[in-house]
């Protein structure tokens, strides 16, 4: 069964910034877009790598390691050298506060 999870006051991610979230052995990466708040998995696709580390542009992500590149609002692989998608989960703001569906 899935639960909300807090991660972080909406002002702790920068405008166009990631932040990491770990929970349990998972890795997740929290952006805070011009579309708002998403969360997807926090660890490239293509080797591991944490995204958290990348740059945000847009509603992009971009991998510090081989600069591929990932849509953040529906995880979707956008260039090479990643082709798998990112695992997307639900992000909701409460009380100034950001949670995370997991
Ligand atoms: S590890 Fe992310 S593009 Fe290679």
């Amino acid at each position: 069964m899935s639960e909300w999870h807090r991660v972080c006051g909406t002002d702790e991610i920068d405008e166009e910034d990631v932040i990491q979230f770990n929970h349990g052995d998972k890795v997740y990466a929290v952006y805070n877009t011009e579309k708002g708040f998403f969360a997807t998995d926090g660890i490239c696709t293509h080797e591991h790598q944490e995204l958290a580390d990348g740059i945000v542009i847009g509603t992009v992500i971009e991998c510090p390691l081989h600069q591929g590149r990932f849509e953040i609002t529906d995880g979707c692989a956008l260039s090479a050298p990643v082709c798998i998608d990112l695992k997307t989960y639900p992000v909701k703001v409460e009380n100034n506060n950001v949670f995370i569906e997991l």
